[in-house]
């Protein structure tokens, strides 16, 4: 495995937090999915959000972007209660973006023609967004395949597409759903480098999940491990795949890092 984060994780000294879940509740016709959940998100951390299918990774980015409310709980950005505060207004003035699992871009439309759009949404000034969309062509070397609509791209394009779409708007905290599903090991690795790029040169907290373990450990500072509707782990790479409760819950007895 690629120890891509290794090294950094002394960086966080001054930890600051970012994003605050107070005691979120989760019920689905009387199912509870989450149960009064805390987690605290430091600026510029790359925490990774482990666990099964269905245990409530996607419900908990839906949560922090407002397009689910909680049934009980509350949703700190920035120490400013955002609970009751539209998604529109997260992702503008909040600087939530949120890189779905599956979709988040115009089929019908290309990819130039897609950033374009969101481009016009968020930036009015004319020069800005053309320099702003100038930029992420540049960064994510969209140049050969601008005209391509976006039904053609490969999957690893069309997950960088909708990652440089979020990025339009200059989020501060990064919401990334699952972005390594159905991706051979060659783009898991162009699209982490990425993920290590966007918190080192552009400052930018991301949170990512994924249900499998070994892509997302590579290239995050802290993880979690979500059983049961609570987070039951919480620590490094390192120290989370040795955690007991974790490796009970969910790494099971053979899992080891490398
Ligand atoms: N709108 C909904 N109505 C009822 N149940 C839902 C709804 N959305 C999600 N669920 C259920 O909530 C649980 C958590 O879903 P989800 O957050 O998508 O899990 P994960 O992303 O970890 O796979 C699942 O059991 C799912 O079936
Ligand atoms: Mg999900």
């Amino acid at each position: 495995m690629a120890l891509i984060k290794k090294f950094r994780i002394k960086k966080f000294k001054n930890q600051k937090t970012i994003l605050k879940l107070e005691k979120i509740s989760m019920i689905y016709n009387k199912r509870q999915i989450l149960n009064s959940l805390d987690l605290i998100i430091n600026e510029q951390e790359i925490l990774g959000m482990l666990g099964p299918n269905g245990v409530g990774k996607s419900t908990i980015f839906h949560i922090i972007t407002g397009l689910k409310d909680p049934s009980f709980g509350k949703v700190y950005i920035d120490g400013t209660d955002c609970t009751k505060i539209p998604i529109y207004e997260r992702a503008t003035k909040y600087k939530i973006g949120y890189v779905p699992q599956h979709g988040g871009f115009i089929q019908d439309l290309s990819l130039i023609e897609n950033l374009n759009l969101v481009g016009e949404i968020h930036i009015k000034d004319k020069d800005l967004r053309k320099k702003k969309i100038e930029k992420i062509i540049s960064q994510f070397e969209f140049d050969p395949i601008l005209k391509i609509k976006g039904k053609y791209l490969s999957g690893g394009q069309k997950k960088k597409l909708v990652i440089s779409m979020a990025l339009i708007n200059d989020p501060s905290i990064l919401l990334l759903d699952e972005p390594f599903a159905a991706l051979d090991i060659l783009t898991i690795k162009m699209l982490q480098e990425i993920i290590v790029n966007l918190q080192s040169l552009e400052k930018i907290t991301v949170v990512v999940c994924d249900h499998q373990a070994r892509d997302l450990l590579s290239c995050v500072d802290r993880a979690i491990v979500l059983s049961n509707g609570k987070i039951i782990a919480s620590g490094s790479p390192d120290e989370i795949v040795k955690d007991s409760s974790a490796r009970s819950a969910y790494f099971g007895d053979e899992f080891k890092i490398n």
